[in-house]
Protein backbone atom coordinates (compact mmCIF):
# COMPACT_ATOMS: atom_id res chain seq x y z
CA UNK A 1 0.00 0.00 0.00
CA UNK A 2 1.78 3.27 -0.91
CA UNK A 3 0.48 6.65 -1.19
CA UNK A 4 2.87 9.21 -3.16
CA UNK A 5 2.38 12.80 -2.04
CA UNK A 6 5.60 14.36 -3.05
CA UNK A 7 6.06 16.59 -5.35
CA UNK A 8 7.66 15.41 -8.62
CA UNK A 9 10.85 17.11 -8.63
CA UNK A 10 11.77 17.68 -5.26
CA UNK A 11 13.76 14.76 -3.27
CA UNK A 12 11.55 12.86 -1.84
CA UNK A 13 11.95 11.33 2.16
CA UNK A 14 10.12 7.79 2.55
CA UNK A 15 7.90 7.49 5.56
CA UNK A 16 6.20 4.24 6.88
CA UNK A 17 3.28 4.61 9.47
CA UNK A 18 2.29 1.23 11.44
CA UNK A 19 -0.37 1.10 13.25
CA UNK A 20 -3.46 -1.79 13.39
CA UNK A 21 -6.05 0.98 13.77
CA UNK A 22 -7.15 2.11 10.07
CA UNK A 23 -8.47 5.64 11.69
CA UNK A 24 -4.98 6.49 13.04
CA UNK A 25 -3.08 5.64 9.89
CA UNK A 26 -5.93 8.04 8.30
CA UNK A 27 -5.44 10.54 10.52
CA UNK A 28 -1.69 10.43 10.05
CA UNK A 29 -1.72 9.95 6.09
CA UNK A 30 -3.66 13.49 6.08
CA UNK A 31 -1.22 14.64 8.34
CA UNK A 32 1.55 14.62 6.11
CA UNK A 33 -0.04 14.74 3.02
CA UNK A 34 0.71 17.35 0.27
CA UNK A 35 4.47 18.16 2.22
CA UNK A 36 6.86 16.22 0.02
CA UNK A 37 6.49 13.04 1.80
CA UNK A 38 6.09 9.15 -0.04
CA UNK A 39 3.70 7.27 2.02
CA UNK A 40 3.54 3.49 3.00
CA UNK A 41 1.28 2.09 5.61
CA UNK A 42 0.93 -1.62 7.57
CA UNK A 43 -1.48 -2.51 9.88
CA UNK A 44 0.54 -4.74 11.74
CA UNK A 45 4.49 -5.40 12.39
CA UNK A 46 4.20 -8.16 10.31
CA UNK A 47 3.28 -5.98 7.25
CA UNK A 48 5.77 -3.54 7.70
CA UNK A 49 8.48 -5.92 7.98
CA UNK A 50 7.32 -7.22 4.69
CA UNK A 51 7.36 -3.40 3.22
CA UNK A 52 10.47 -2.67 4.38
CA UNK A 53 12.49 -5.93 2.80
CA UNK A 54 11.04 -4.91 -0.77
CA UNK A 55 10.98 -0.53 -0.17
CA UNK A 56 13.88 2.01 0.76
CA UNK A 57 12.09 3.44 4.00
CA UNK A 58 13.66 6.18 5.86
CA UNK A 59 11.25 6.85 8.52
CA UNK A 60 9.39 4.35 10.51
CA UNK A 61 6.54 5.63 12.70
CA UNK A 62 4.99 2.21 14.60
CA UNK A 63 1.83 1.93 17.44
CA UNK A 64 3.19 0.44 20.30
CA UNK A 65 -0.14 -1.61 21.23
CA UNK A 66 -0.75 -4.13 18.07
CA UNK A 67 -1.63 -7.87 18.21
CA UNK A 68 1.03 -10.49 17.43
CA UNK A 69 4.08 -7.92 17.44
CA UNK A 70 3.77 -4.97 19.61
CA UNK A 71 5.73 -1.66 18.58
CA UNK A 72 8.96 -2.30 20.50
CA UNK A 73 9.18 -5.73 19.44
CA UNK A 74 8.56 -4.50 15.70
CA UNK A 75 11.07 -1.69 16.24
CA UNK A 76 13.77 -3.31 17.74
CA UNK A 77 13.80 -5.83 14.68
CA UNK A 78 13.88 -2.64 12.45
CA UNK A 79 16.66 -1.52 13.94
CA UNK A 80 18.58 -5.30 13.51
CA UNK A 81 17.93 -5.18 10.23
CA UNK A 82 17.98 -1.78 9.03
CA UNK A 83 19.69 0.11 11.86
CA UNK A 84 19.75 3.82 9.01
CA UNK A 85 16.12 3.50 9.15
CA UNK A 86 14.57 5.86 11.83
CA UNK A 87 12.77 4.87 14.17
CA UNK A 88 9.89 6.56 15.94
CA UNK A 89 7.54 5.07 18.76
CA UNK A 90 3.87 6.08 19.52
CA UNK A 91 2.59 5.06 22.75
CA UNK A 92 0.20 5.84 25.62
CA UNK A 93 1.26 7.23 29.03
CA UNK A 94 0.51 3.94 30.80
CA UNK A 95 2.73 2.02 28.30
CA UNK A 96 6.06 2.72 30.33
CA UNK A 97 7.84 -0.33 30.15
CA UNK A 98 7.47 -1.39 26.97
CA UNK A 99 8.41 2.02 25.97
CA UNK A 100 11.43 1.78 28.19
CA UNK A 101 12.30 -1.64 25.96
CA UNK A 102 11.63 0.00 22.84
CA UNK A 103 14.66 2.70 23.67
CA UNK A 104 16.88 0.03 25.01
CA UNK A 105 16.45 -2.45 22.41
CA UNK A 106 15.31 -0.62 19.15
CA UNK A 107 17.47 2.21 19.75
CA UNK A 108 14.46 4.37 19.09
CA UNK A 109 14.97 8.16 17.75
CA UNK A 110 12.25 9.04 20.37
CA UNK A 111 8.88 8.32 21.15
CA UNK A 112 5.62 10.48 20.94
CA UNK A 113 2.60 9.95 22.84
CA UNK A 114 -0.58 9.77 22.13
CA UNK A 115 -2.37 11.92 21.40
CA UNK A 116 -0.27 13.78 19.65
CA UNK A 117 0.06 17.46 18.87
CA UNK A 118 -0.16 17.68 15.31
CA UNK A 119 2.71 20.92 15.16
CA UNK A 120 5.08 18.94 17.52
CA UNK A 121 5.02 15.88 15.67
CA UNK A 122 6.00 17.39 12.25
CA UNK A 123 8.95 19.00 14.07
CA UNK A 124 9.68 15.20 15.80
CA UNK A 125 9.64 13.71 11.96
CA UNK A 126 11.84 16.74 10.05
CA UNK A 127 14.21 16.77 13.05
CA UNK A 128 14.82 13.01 12.52
CA UNK A 129 15.20 13.13 8.97
CA UNK A 130 17.57 16.19 8.89
CA UNK A 131 19.68 14.09 11.31
CA UNK A 132 19.58 11.15 9.10
CA UNK A 133 20.28 13.28 6.11
CA UNK A 134 22.99 14.94 7.88
CA UNK A 135 24.32 11.29 8.43
CA UNK A 136 24.06 10.27 5.39
CA UNK A 137 25.63 13.13 4.42
CA UNK A 138 28.42 12.71 6.32
CA UNK A 139 28.94 9.22 5.21
CA UNK A 140 28.63 10.35 1.26
CA UNK A 141 31.26 13.15 1.69
CA UNK A 142 33.24 10.76 3.92
CA UNK A 143 33.54 8.27 0.70
CA UNK A 144 33.60 10.96 -1.60
CA UNK A 145 36.57 12.39 0.08
CA UNK A 146 38.61 9.22 0.21
CA UNK A 147 37.40 8.26 -3.51
CA UNK A 148 39.04 12.20 -4.72
CA UNK A 149 42.31 11.41 -2.21
CA UNK A 150 42.98 8.01 -3.78
CA UNK A 151 42.35 9.63 -7.72
CA UNK A 152 44.66 12.10 -6.03
CA UNK A 153 47.26 9.64 -5.22
CA UNK A 154 46.85 7.78 -8.75
CA UNK A 155 47.26 11.28 -10.48
CA UNK A 156 50.44 11.89 -8.17
CA UNK A 157 52.26 8.75 -8.90
CA UNK A 158 51.38 9.61 -12.57
CA UNK A 159 52.65 13.45 -12.42
CA UNK A 160 55.54 12.15 -10.94
CA UNK A 161 56.45 9.67 -13.16
CA UNK A 162 55.52 11.88 -15.82
CA UNK A 163 58.37 14.43 -14.15
CA UNK A 164 60.94 12.01 -14.17
CA UNK A 165 60.20 10.33 -17.72
CA UNK A 166 59.85 14.03 -19.04
CA UNK A 167 63.72 14.93 -17.24
CA UNK A 168 64.46 11.59 -18.29
CA UNK A 169 63.96 12.78 -21.72
CA UNK A 170 65.31 16.63 -21.53
CA UNK A 171 68.36 15.27 -19.84
CA UNK A 172 69.10 12.38 -23.01
CA UNK A 173 68.15 14.93 -25.65
CA UNK A 174 70.76 17.32 -23.97
CA UNK A 175 73.22 14.74 -23.96
CA UNK A 176 72.52 13.91 -27.58
CA UNK A 177 72.82 17.65 -28.17
CA UNK A 178 76.10 18.03 -26.85
CA UNK A 179 77.13 14.80 -28.51
CA UNK A 180 76.27 16.24 -31.85
CA UNK A 181 77.95 19.31 -31.03
CA UNK A 182 80.88 17.92 -30.45
CA UNK A 183 80.48 15.29 -33.50
CA UNK A 184 80.25 18.25 -35.50
CA UNK A 185 83.17 20.04 -34.49
CA UNK A 186 85.19 16.60 -34.61
CA UNK A 187 83.89 16.67 -37.99
CA UNK A 188 85.04 20.13 -38.97
CA UNK A 189 88.44 19.34 -37.07
CA UNK A 190 88.67 15.95 -39.57
CA UNK A 191 88.02 18.52 -42.87
CA UNK A 192 91.12 20.22 -41.67
CA UNK A 193 93.13 17.66 -41.10
CA UNK A 194 92.46 16.66 -44.63
CA UNK A 195 93.28 19.78 -46.40
CA UNK A 196 96.66 19.70 -44.10
CA UNK A 197 97.67 16.62 -46.05
CA UNK A 198 100.56 15.89 -44.15
CA UNK A 199 99.42 17.26 -41.09
CA UNK A 200 97.01 14.99 -40.83
CA UNK A 201 96.54 14.48 -36.67
CA UNK A 202 98.11 17.57 -35.94
CA UNK A 203 94.93 19.09 -34.79
CA UNK A 204 93.58 16.36 -32.58
CA UNK A 205 97.33 15.89 -30.78
CA UNK A 206 97.44 19.56 -30.40
CA UNK A 207 93.60 19.71 -28.66
CA UNK A 208 94.57 16.55 -26.67
CA UNK A 209 97.86 18.10 -25.81
CA UNK A 210 96.17 21.30 -24.71
CA UNK A 211 93.70 20.01 -22.84
CA UNK A 212 95.70 18.05 -20.30
CA UNK A 213 97.90 20.81 -19.48
CA UNK A 214 94.43 23.01 -18.86
CA UNK A 215 93.66 20.45 -16.68
CA UNK A 216 97.59 20.67 -14.90
CA UNK A 217 96.95 23.78 -14.38
CA UNK A 218 93.59 23.68 -12.61
CA UNK A 219 91.06 25.26 -15.02
CA UNK A 220 87.99 23.67 -14.50
CA UNK A 221 85.57 21.89 -17.13
CA UNK A 222 84.28 24.62 -19.08
CA UNK A 223 87.78 26.13 -19.29
CA UNK A 224 89.58 22.69 -20.00
CA UNK A 225 86.73 21.94 -23.14
CA UNK A 226 86.83 25.71 -24.26
CA UNK A 227 90.92 24.97 -24.76
CA UNK A 228 90.06 21.47 -26.40
CA UNK A 229 87.55 22.71 -28.71
CA UNK A 230 90.08 25.79 -29.84
CA UNK A 231 92.81 22.99 -30.28
CA UNK A 232 90.50 21.06 -32.91
CA UNK A 233 89.68 23.93 -34.86
CA UNK A 234 92.68 26.57 -34.29
CA UNK A 235 93.61 26.31 -38.05
CA UNK A 236 90.19 26.07 -39.34
CA UNK A 237 91.05 29.83 -40.79
CA UNK A 238 93.44 27.51 -43.53
CA UNK A 239 91.25 26.19 -45.06
CA UNK A 240 90.74 28.10 -47.76
CA UNK A 241 94.23 28.70 -48.34
CA UNK A 242 95.65 27.14 -51.91
CA UNK A 243 98.24 24.33 -51.34
CA UNK A 244 101.46 25.76 -51.96
CA UNK A 245 100.99 27.96 -48.58
CA UNK A 246 99.78 25.03 -46.46
CA UNK A 247 102.51 22.79 -47.63
CA UNK A 248 105.70 25.18 -46.19
CA UNK A 249 106.70 26.55 -42.58
CA UNK A 250 105.66 29.54 -42.43
CA UNK A 251 109.27 30.97 -42.52
CA UNK A 252 109.96 29.88 -45.98
CA UNK A 253 107.50 31.59 -47.33
CA UNK A 254 107.89 35.08 -49.07
CA UNK A 255 106.44 38.04 -46.83
CA UNK A 256 103.20 38.28 -48.76
CA UNK A 257 102.35 34.62 -48.64
CA UNK A 258 103.75 34.55 -45.18
CA UNK A 259 101.00 37.13 -44.28
CA UNK A 260 98.44 35.47 -46.04
CA UNK A 261 98.74 32.39 -43.82
CA UNK A 262 99.31 34.37 -41.05
CA UNK A 263 95.80 35.76 -41.42
CA UNK A 264 94.33 32.30 -40.45
CA UNK A 265 94.21 33.34 -37.00
CA UNK A 266 91.66 36.09 -37.50
CA UNK A 267 89.69 34.53 -39.75
CA UNK A 268 89.28 31.30 -37.32
CA UNK A 269 88.21 33.39 -34.95
CA UNK A 270 85.31 34.86 -37.10
CA UNK A 271 84.48 31.69 -38.55
CA UNK A 272 83.75 30.79 -35.59
CA UNK A 273 81.99 33.87 -34.13
CA UNK A 274 78.44 32.49 -35.18
CA UNK A 275 78.42 29.52 -32.92
CA UNK A 276 77.56 30.39 -29.19
CA UNK A 277 78.98 27.66 -27.77
CA UNK A 278 82.14 28.23 -29.38
CA UNK A 279 82.86 32.27 -28.38
CA UNK A 280 85.71 31.25 -25.85
CA UNK A 281 87.21 28.89 -27.85
CA UNK A 282 87.20 31.49 -31.18
CA UNK A 283 88.87 34.13 -29.07
CA UNK A 284 91.24 31.42 -27.71
CA UNK A 285 91.85 30.24 -31.63
CA UNK A 286 92.24 34.03 -32.76
CA UNK A 287 95.26 34.52 -30.26
CA UNK A 288 97.25 30.96 -31.09
CA UNK A 289 99.85 32.47 -32.62
CA UNK A 290 100.24 35.29 -29.88
CA UNK A 291 103.90 35.80 -28.33
CA UNK A 292 104.28 36.58 -24.72
CA UNK A 293 106.45 38.98 -25.47
CA UNK A 294 104.23 40.73 -27.98
CA UNK A 295 106.04 39.29 -31.20
CA UNK A 296 103.22 37.49 -32.73
CA UNK A 297 99.83 37.56 -34.59
CA UNK A 298 97.40 38.54 -35.22
CA UNK A 299 97.20 41.67 -32.74
CA UNK A 300 100.92 41.20 -30.92
CA UNK A 301 99.65 41.65 -27.95
CA UNK A 302 101.59 40.28 -24.35
CA UNK A 303 101.47 38.61 -21.25
CA UNK A 304 98.05 38.37 -19.44
CA UNK A 305 96.50 40.57 -22.60
CA UNK A 306 96.69 36.63 -24.37
CA UNK A 307 93.61 34.43 -23.14
CA UNK A 308 95.31 31.75 -21.14
CA UNK A 309 93.60 29.20 -23.34
CA UNK A 310 95.73 30.62 -25.86
CA UNK A 311 99.25 30.90 -24.38
CA UNK A 312 98.35 26.92 -23.31
CA UNK A 313 97.60 26.26 -27.16
CA UNK A 314 100.62 28.23 -28.35
CA UNK A 315 102.95 25.34 -26.52
CA UNK A 316 100.88 22.64 -27.44
CA UNK A 317 100.54 23.59 -30.97
CA UNK A 318 104.38 24.57 -31.57
CA UNK A 319 105.52 21.49 -29.89
CA UNK A 320 103.37 19.16 -32.83
CA UNK A 321 104.67 21.89 -35.51
CA UNK A 322 108.59 21.50 -34.64
CA UNK A 323 108.45 18.05 -34.72
CA UNK A 324 106.19 18.19 -38.53
CA UNK A 325 108.83 20.68 -39.73
CA UNK A 326 105.69 22.95 -40.18
CA UNK A 327 106.91 25.65 -37.58
CA UNK A 328 111.56 26.32 -38.54
CA UNK A 329 112.71 24.68 -41.34
CA UNK A 330 113.15 21.54 -40.57
CA UNK A 331 111.44 18.79 -38.55
CA UNK A 332 112.82 18.70 -34.92
CA UNK A 333 113.28 15.67 -32.74
CA UNK A 334 110.72 15.25 -29.44
CA UNK A 335 113.92 15.96 -26.95
CA UNK A 336 114.70 19.36 -29.87
CA UNK A 337 111.15 20.54 -29.92
CA UNK A 338 111.09 20.25 -25.68
CA UNK A 339 114.52 22.55 -25.91
CA UNK A 340 113.00 25.26 -28.36
CA UNK A 341 110.36 25.74 -26.18
CA UNK A 342 112.47 25.99 -22.77
CA UNK A 343 114.31 28.36 -24.31
CA UNK A 344 111.69 30.43 -25.28
CA UNK A 345 110.38 30.50 -21.37
CA UNK A 346 109.28 33.29 -20.37
CA UNK A 347 109.79 34.77 -24.09
CA UNK A 348 107.34 33.33 -26.60
CA UNK A 349 105.96 31.45 -23.75
CA UNK A 350 104.28 31.92 -20.71
CA UNK A 351 106.72 30.46 -17.89
CA UNK A 352 103.83 28.56 -16.14
CA UNK A 353 102.59 27.32 -18.95
CA UNK A 354 105.83 26.02 -20.18
CA UNK A 355 106.85 24.05 -16.80
CA UNK A 356 103.02 22.50 -16.85
CA UNK A 357 103.81 21.22 -20.28
CA UNK A 358 107.32 20.33 -19.78
CA UNK A 359 106.03 17.92 -17.14
CA UNK A 360 102.91 16.36 -18.47
CA UNK A 361 105.45 15.88 -21.33
CA UNK A 362 107.96 14.75 -19.27
CA UNK A 363 105.33 12.17 -18.37
CA UNK A 364 104.01 10.97 -21.63
CA UNK A 365 107.79 10.49 -23.31
CA UNK A 366 108.08 7.94 -20.22
CA UNK A 367 105.09 6.15 -21.50
CA UNK A 368 105.11 6.58 -25.17
CA UNK A 369 107.98 4.31 -24.68
CA UNK A 370 105.81 1.54 -23.93
CA UNK A 371 103.82 0.10 -27.35
CA UNK A 372 101.58 -2.64 -27.91
CA UNK A 373 101.27 -4.23 -31.19
CA UNK A 374 97.37 -4.17 -33.06
CA UNK A 375 94.97 -5.56 -35.42
CA UNK A 376 92.69 -2.88 -37.24
CA UNK A 377 90.22 -5.33 -36.25
CA UNK A 378 91.20 -3.91 -32.78
CA UNK A 379 91.76 -0.37 -33.26
CA UNK A 380 89.68 1.88 -31.17
CA UNK A 381 89.04 5.56 -32.14
CA UNK A 382 91.40 7.55 -29.98
CA UNK A 383 94.21 5.71 -30.36
CA UNK A 384 97.82 6.88 -31.13
CA UNK A 385 99.75 4.77 -33.28
CA UNK A 386 103.99 5.01 -32.30
CA UNK A 387 105.21 4.09 -35.37
CA UNK A 388 104.79 5.07 -39.18
CA UNK A 389 102.62 2.44 -40.90
CA UNK A 390 103.75 1.69 -43.92
CA UNK A 391 101.48 -0.05 -46.89
CA UNK A 392 102.47 -4.12 -47.80
CA UNK A 393 103.76 -2.13 -50.86
CA UNK A 394 106.31 -0.53 -48.56
CA UNK A 395 105.12 3.23 -48.83
CA UNK A 396 103.79 5.32 -46.27
CA UNK A 397 100.62 4.95 -45.16
CA UNK A 398 100.17 6.32 -41.79
CA UNK A 399 102.57 8.79 -40.08
CA UNK A 400 103.35 8.11 -36.43
CA UNK A 401 101.46 9.91 -33.71
CA UNK A 402 98.13 9.92 -35.94
CA UNK A 403 95.36 9.70 -33.86
CA UNK A 404 93.40 6.39 -34.83
CA UNK A 405 88.84 7.44 -36.22
CA UNK A 406 86.67 5.35 -38.03
CA UNK A 407 87.74 6.63 -41.02
CA UNK A 408 90.91 5.33 -40.34
CA UNK A 409 89.46 1.59 -38.94
CA UNK A 410 87.72 1.28 -42.06
CA UNK A 411 90.37 1.85 -44.71
CA UNK A 412 92.64 -0.70 -42.93
CA UNK A 413 90.02 -3.58 -42.59
CA UNK A 414 89.85 -2.49 -46.49
CA UNK A 415 93.35 -2.73 -46.94
CA UNK A 416 94.03 -5.84 -45.31
CA UNK A 417 91.15 -7.70 -47.03
CA UNK A 418 92.27 -6.50 -50.62
CA UNK A 419 96.03 -7.23 -49.57
CA UNK A 420 95.30 -10.74 -48.16
CA UNK A 421 98.40 -9.50 -45.98
CA UNK A 422 97.68 -8.67 -41.55
CA UNK A 423 98.74 -5.35 -40.86
CA UNK A 424 99.92 -4.62 -37.52
CA UNK A 425 99.67 -0.95 -35.71
CA UNK A 426 102.23 -0.30 -33.05
CA UNK A 427 99.79 1.55 -30.57
CA UNK A 428 100.89 4.27 -27.25
CA UNK A 429 99.83 1.95 -24.30
CA UNK A 430 98.24 5.05 -22.37
CA UNK A 431 96.48 6.49 -25.38
CA UNK A 432 92.33 6.24 -25.54
CA UNK A 433 89.68 8.05 -26.87
CA UNK A 434 90.59 10.66 -24.72
CA UNK A 435 90.26 13.72 -27.17
CA UNK A 436 86.47 14.40 -26.61
CA UNK A 437 86.15 13.00 -23.15
CA UNK A 438 84.18 15.49 -20.87
CA UNK A 439 85.68 15.98 -17.60
CA UNK A 440 82.76 16.49 -14.14
CA UNK A 441 84.22 19.46 -12.63
CA UNK A 442 85.39 18.67 -9.45
CA UNK A 443 86.41 21.66 -6.84
CA UNK A 444 89.38 20.93 -5.36
CA UNK A 445 89.94 19.76 -2.08
CA UNK A 446 90.81 22.88 0.62
CA UNK A 447 93.31 22.70 2.90
CA UNK A 448 93.92 25.90 2.84
CA UNK A 449 91.83 29.70 3.35
CA UNK A 450 91.88 32.31 0.72
CA UNK A 451 91.48 36.04 0.85
CA UNK A 452 90.44 38.55 -1.72
CA UNK A 453 93.17 41.68 -2.06
CA UNK A 454 92.86 44.34 -4.32
CA UNK A 455 96.05 44.57 -6.73
CA UNK A 456 97.40 47.65 -5.14
CA UNK A 457 97.87 44.99 -2.44
CA UNK A 458 99.52 42.28 -4.32
CA UNK A 459 102.97 40.85 -2.81
CA UNK A 460 105.34 38.99 -5.36
CA UNK A 461 105.44 35.15 -4.12
CA UNK A 462 101.74 35.22 -3.55
CA UNK A 463 99.98 32.08 -5.15
CA UNK A 464 96.13 32.62 -6.81
CA UNK A 465 93.77 30.43 -4.97
CA UNK A 466 90.58 30.70 -7.69
CA UNK A 467 91.25 31.18 -11.29
CA UNK A 468 91.35 34.84 -12.47
CA UNK A 469 89.47 36.12 -15.62
CA UNK A 470 89.12 39.45 -17.60
CA UNK A 471 86.55 41.70 -17.36
CA UNK A 472 85.82 40.65 -20.56
CA UNK A 473 85.56 36.75 -19.66
CA UNK A 474 88.47 35.61 -20.59
CA UNK A 475 91.18 33.38 -18.45
CA UNK A 476 93.89 35.67 -17.28
CA UNK A 477 95.60 33.64 -14.77
CA UNK A 478 95.20 29.71 -13.31
CA UNK A 479 94.56 28.94 -9.78
CA UNK A 480 98.12 27.85 -8.25
CA UNK A 481 99.68 31.07 -10.16
CA UNK A 482 102.54 32.57 -8.43
CA UNK A 483 102.55 36.30 -9.00
CA UNK A 484 105.95 37.51 -9.70
CA UNK A 485 106.44 41.94 -10.30
CA UNK A 486 105.85 41.41 -14.57
CA UNK A 487 102.35 39.90 -13.22
CA UNK A 488 101.19 42.75 -10.59
CA UNK A 489 102.54 45.50 -13.11
CA UNK A 490 100.59 44.21 -15.94
CA UNK A 491 97.28 43.32 -14.04
CA UNK A 492 97.91 47.06 -13.15
CA UNK A 493 98.04 47.98 -16.16
CA UNK A 494 94.76 46.03 -17.58
CA UNK A 495 92.82 47.67 -14.61
CA UNK A 496 93.93 51.17 -15.63
CA UNK A 497 92.82 50.21 -19.05
CA UNK A 498 89.73 49.35 -18.77
CA UNK A 499 89.30 51.32 -15.52
CA UNK A 500 87.74 48.46 -13.58
CA UNK A 501 88.92 47.41 -9.91
CA UNK A 502 90.25 44.07 -10.30
CA UNK A 503 89.93 41.80 -7.51
CA UNK A 504 92.49 38.47 -6.78
CA UNK A 505 92.02 36.15 -4.52
CA UNK A 506 95.21 34.78 -2.99
CA UNK A 507 95.87 31.51 -0.90
CA UNK A 508 96.90 31.64 2.61
CA UNK A 509 98.41 28.78 4.08
CA UNK A 510 96.48 26.99 6.82
CA UNK A 511 99.09 25.49 8.84
FE1 LIG B 1 97.84 28.18 -36.54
Amino acid sequence: MTDTTAPAAAPTARLLFVDDEPSILNALKRMFRGRGYEIFIANSGKEGLALLEQQSIDLVMSDMRMPEMDGAQFLEQVFTRWPDVKRILLTGYSEVTATIAAINRGKIWCYVSKPWNDEELMVTVEQALAHSHLLHENARLTELTRQQNEELKVLNAGLEQKVAERTAELRKANADLHQSFLATVQMFSNLIELREGRLAGHSRRVADLARQVAERLGLDAEEQRNVLLAGLLHDIGKVGLPDKLIEHAVTALPPLDQKEVMGHAAKGQQLLMGVPQLTQAARIVRHHHECLDGSGYPDGIAGLMIPLGARILAVANDYDALQSGSLLLRQCSPKEAREFIIKQRGKRYDPTVVDAFMALVGESELKREVEIPVAPADLKTGMVLTRELLHPAGYPLLPKGRVVDAAVMAELMRLQESTATPITVYIRRSSGPAVLRDKADEPPPRLWKEVALPVGRLLEGMMLSRNLHHHDGYLLLARGNHLDAAIIRQLRDIETASKKPITVHIRVDDR
